[in-house]
């Protein structure tokens, strides 16, 4: 006996989608959910059990669209660069995503809740990869619990990180105070319809090594 419905658990870890198209922009999302999913983020690890995390709930209709402005500005040259990159080679995965990168550029403001992920730190000068690694990883496993939760709910989202070349403007447009880093931006909606697919990954066998590398 297992002491979860595997079923259930597996379908949750393999069906939770970066959602952009099948966002509902018109349905409204209860604040109580939101707060659940939170609730549920803070059981995730952080390095020394810090918890140094933060939550900034948008959904003040002017904000959302300052942020989707910061997001635009922070999307248009990457997607430019993506798309020179991909010119010869793009598989039709690599399409399907920057076309739908592109839909939710263009519909970020209108996505009922924008979640952006802080953490506390005082990033030193020259900061070293451990520092880097420990950090993220003390917010992004948090990150991740909170987007299976609205998933488990009927609610989608997708991590997003392209207005963080813009985060000094983002953080004056909501107050967070200087020590604090943004992580990213998730916007969240219900979903159109909850079926979701387990998505095509590298073989499992191509990345695990056995007693070393
Ligand atoms: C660190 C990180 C940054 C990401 N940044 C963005 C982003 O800025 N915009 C976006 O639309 N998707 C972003 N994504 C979502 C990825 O494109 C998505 O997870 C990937 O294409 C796999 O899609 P799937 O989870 O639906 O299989 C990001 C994902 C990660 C893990």
């Amino acid at each position: 006996m297992h002491p979860f419905d595997l079923e259930t658990t597996d379908r949750l870890l393999s069906t939770t989608r970066a959602v952009r198209k099948r966002l509902d922009l018109d349905r409204a999302v209860e604040p109580e959910t939101v707060h659940q999913c939170l609730e549920l983020a803070l059981q995730a690890p952080s390095g020394s059990n810090k918890q140094g995390w933060h939550w900034v709930v948008v959904t003040d209709p002017a904000r959302r669209a300052a942020l989707a402005d910061l997001y635009r500005r922070g999307f248009d040259p990457y997607h430019a660069a993506r798309r020179r990159q991909l010119a010869d080679g793009a598989s039709e995965q690599d399409l399907r995503v920057l076309d739908s990168a592109r839909y939710l550029r263009d519909v970020l403001d209108r996505v009922p809740v924008h979640v952006v992920p802080c953490i506390e730190a005082e990033v030193p000068e020259n900061a070293p990869p451990r520092f880097w690694i420990s950090l993220m990883g003390s917010i992004f496993p948090a990150v991740w619990s909170f987007q299976l939760a609205l998933r488990a709910r009927g609610l989608g989202s997708v991590l997003t990180t392209l207005h963080l070349g813009h985060a000094d403007e983002a953080a004056a447009l909501l107050g967070i105070p200087r020590g604090v880093v943004q992580a990213g931006l998730v916007p969240v909606a219900y979903t159109l319809g909850t079926e979701f697919r387990p998505a095509r990954r590298r073989p499992l066998d191509d990345v695990v090594h056995r007693d070393g590398w």
